[in-house]
């Protein structure tokens, strides 16, 4: 079992992996061009989210069995093609969910109370907290878009603070909203109207990608704080700015800009923007728990045997 891994993992994934007998390499610094000359030697690709695994790859992939995502997203791994060749695709989707709900809920709180701001001044040695008041959160609607797994924790979190939570999501059932005490909205446009706080929590799907965009803005209810901790895209980066020029949103805490990894978003030069680099997912814990979750399922999966997340 030949397996390379092209982003890091946790070390205890990596001792999983040999403890079964593999052979790892761990090559994460390699080029597109270094990736795609070595991919044809093994059994095995361990990625997050900055590999991107595409028709290109699979062609050089000759051996390739299993594409292991240390991670829940699979939106750089192109399905089809894994399919058509017999490649199994296994994912981690419980394995960091509170790190993300725990990061969405960090940058809500850093976005409406200015933290970074007022740190960055203070930094500078300028006591000055002019122009930076920040909104209290008790009594406000948070208006959740995909209540899966991370926005269904998230909302039950934010209930402490005695928060109104709204939510759209088609998919689902009426008796999960009542379950955890969500108001059910039928339409996105509904809950744009009524919400003070947008957090995002969909998968980046065709159907996902651009569903924020100008109509959704038009509808939406002036000042919102907009908090997006999925993918870059979902919620639309321009129409964002458009919306934040026109004072229909007044802050905006991003954990994926578009373009990652390179830092190239437009979003990185607006005031009012909080921006961090893909790091919902980067805690000890929940690198930890991915790492030796997709350990497993790689191994198993190489073995034929029965794999939970493929
Ligand atoms: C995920 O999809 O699981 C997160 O975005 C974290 C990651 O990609 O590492």
């Amino acid at each position: 079992m030949k397996i390379l891994i092209s982003e890091q993992i946790a070390q205890k994934g990596v001792e999983k992996l040999t403890q079964e007998g593999a052979s790892v390499d761990i090559k994460t610094n390699l080029s597109r061009e270094e990736l795609l000359a070595i991919i044809g030697e093994y059994d095995a690709l361990i990625v997050r989210s900055n590999t991107k695994v595409n028709e290109e790859l699979y062609q050089k992939a000759t051996r390739l069995k299993v594409v292991g995502r240390a991670g829940n997203g699979v939106d750089n791994i192109e399905m089809n093609g894994a399919t058509k060749r017999g490649i199994i695709v296994v994912n981690t989707p419980e394995s960091n969910i509170v790190s993300a709900a725990e990061l969405s809920i960090g940058l809500l709180f850093a976005t409406c109370r200015n933290i970074p701001q007022l740190h960055n001044r203070l930094q500078e040695r300028v006591w000055d907290r002019s122009g930076l008041k920040g909104m209290e959160l008790q009594g406000k609607t948070v208006g959740i878009v995909g209540l899966g797994r991370i926005g269904s924790l998230v909302a039950t979190r934010l209930k402490s603070f005695g928060m109104n939570i709204i939510a759209y999501d088609p998919y689902i059932s009426d008796s999960r909203f009542k379950n955890l005490g969500v108001e059910k909205q039928e339409k996105l446009e509904d809950l744009m109207s009524k919400c003070d706080i947008l957090t995002v929590h969909t998968p980046k799907t065709e159907e996902t990608y651009g569903m924020i965009g100008k109509d959704q803005f038009k509808a939406a209810k002036k000042g919102m704080t907009v908090i997006n901790c999925a993918r870059a895209g979902i919620v639309n980066e321009a129409a964002l700015i458009e919306a934040m020029k026109a004072n229909i949103v007044k802050r905006a805490g991003v954990d994926v800009p578009e373009g990652e990894p390179e830092p190239t978003s437009p979003l990185l030069d607006v005031d009012n923007v909080i921006i961090t680099p893909h790091a919902g997912a980067d805690t000890v814990e929940a690198q930890d728990n991915v790492g030796i979750t997709v350990a497993q399922e790689v191994i198993a999966a190489l073995r034929g045997e029965m794999v939970p997340n493929a």
